[in-house]
């Protein structure tokens, strides 16, 4: 569950709709789907895989496999690195969540300024609430209270479940929404291209929080007795289910925000603010809604931030839990230093945003994620003597050895991952 909540967030209702919409609907949720159980989901098992055998932080970890600890080192600082980088970005939109779950509150208290400076696009704004939940996730990682956290969101995951059914519901009675679904379902492969398939690998990653050493980590809590493919196929299904889901939600909201007249598409054809799209289309549905609106708009973007959250702990708690073991400091300080250095990549992104915020989720979804997560794919195929994983998986899989899965896998891990990522970004070039 942990695991689950690591991967449900951002990703699923910000970067999966919004690739969704920009991409041409259809065709980049079925090459997203092809890249999840093709590619990402083998990688997964790997990288849980190579957590749970380490019994440790990604650098230790490696170091078991690899036995040279300069390389070990280097390769957990780069996974740390594309975390810490991930991060500075995670928060600015998970900022944007909290801007957007107070602002109905401070209507209804007749704080209108405030509340439409919170959900305008602004320096001072995007500033004030990417370092509050900065400090939130700091707050919780310091602490040490993660898995609070994340037991407390696994009970909530059911009830952001059904809140999308009903929204789905909801906005399948308004005007427009069926042009949605139509570009959300039925592809039309004009749109189909070498970056498409590049960006849905990129999503895909991302996603299911992979090559940062965040599932490495979680690996390590799995006990000995869990089966590492199941759960691993299990975490891939929530978090696809889920960001189908918002794709679903999403897509239809966008015509019938349209069909109410609001900005949607330039003259040209092309998505008006893309990485605003999602922030636009929701208010706009729940706009619509009446009295009740303002109400189910703060239990949704409230159950939003829980999920951003579990996933912003995720990627510091590596960071920070790795700095405590290998570098020997102290929890406070771990989370105080690497806490204002991603703070401080966050305010240059925002002071830069135009220049620099889809340059830095490209660079770490689209390139560091794969690639960090075809070194572990590596790691495992090639470097790691092929018992010893045996032996790893058997732990909770005891049949492992006689299944389809095992005669597959490694062999898979070794020549088909490293062929099929290398032939998407030789398609780009
Ligand atoms: N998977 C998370 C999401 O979809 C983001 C994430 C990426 C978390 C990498 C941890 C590591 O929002």
């Amino acid at each position: 569950m942990a695991a689950a909540g690591s991967a449900v967030g951002l990703g699923n209702v910000w970067g999966f709709p919004t690739q969704a919409a920009s991409n041409g609907g259809a065709v980049f949720l079925f090459v997203y789907l092809a890249m999840v159980f093709v590619l990402a989901l083998p990688m997964l098992i790997s990288e849980l895989t190579i957590g749970r055998y380490g019994q440790g932080n990604p650098v230790r970890a490696l170091n078991k496999i690899v036995s040279n600890r300069s390389a070990a080192v280097i390769m957990g600082v780069m996974a740390l690195t594309a975390a810490a980088l991930i991060l500075s970005f995670y928060s600015i939109i998970a900022g944007w969540l909290m801007g957007f779950f107070a602002s109905p509150a401070l209507d209804m208290v007749g704080l209108t300024g405030a509340s439409t400076w919170l959900e305008s696009f602004g320096l001072g704004r995007n500033l004030f609430l990417t370092l509050l939940f900065m400090l939130l996730t700091m707050h919780v990682v310091r602490k040490g209270v993660t898995d609070g956290i994340e037991r407390w969101s696994s009970r909530l995951m059911p009830v952001l479940i059904v809140l999308f059914i009903l929204l789905i519901i909801y906005i399948f009675t308004q005007e427009g929404a069926l042009e949605g679904l139509k570009l959300y379902l039925v592809p039309d492969f004009s749109y189909f291209n070498a970056d498409l398939v590049v960006n849905a690998m990129g999503q895909a990653f991302f996603s299911l929080s992979l090559g940062v050493a965040v599932m490495m980590v979680y690996g390590s809590y799995l006990p000995k007795d869990a089966n590492i493919p199941k759960t691993a196929t299990q975490v891939a299904l929530i978090d696809t289910a889920i960001a189908f889901g918002a794709g679903l939600l999403i897509l239809p909201a966008m015509f019938v925000a349209r069909n109410n007249g609001v900005e949607i598409y330039s003259d040209a054809g092309t998505l008006l603010n893309s990485d605003t799209l999602v922030f636009t289309v929701l208010p706009a549905m729940f706009d619509t809604m009446g009295a009740v609106g303002p109400l189910i708009s703060m239990v949704f973007f409230a159950l939003m931030i829980i999920a951003a959250l579990t996933s912003s702990i995720s990627l510091l708690e590596v960071p920070v839990s790795c700095a405590i073991e290998e570098l020997k400091i102290s929890r406070n300080k771990a989370v105080l230093t690497i806490g204002i250095a991603v703070s401080l990549i966050a305010i240059l992104i925002i002071f830069n945003f135009g220049a620099l915020f889809g340059l830095v989720v490209n660079v770490a979804t689209v390139y560091m994620q794969p690639l960090l997560g075809l070194l572990w794919a590596i790691v495992t195929g090639w470097l790691w003597s092929r018992a010893t994983v045996l032996e790893e998986i058997r732990n909770g899989f005891d049949d492992v050895e006689q299944t389809l899965f095992w005669r597959i896998w490694p062999n898979y891990l070794r020549f088909v991952c490293p062929v099929l990522m290398g032939l998407v970004f030789a398609a780009t070039i």
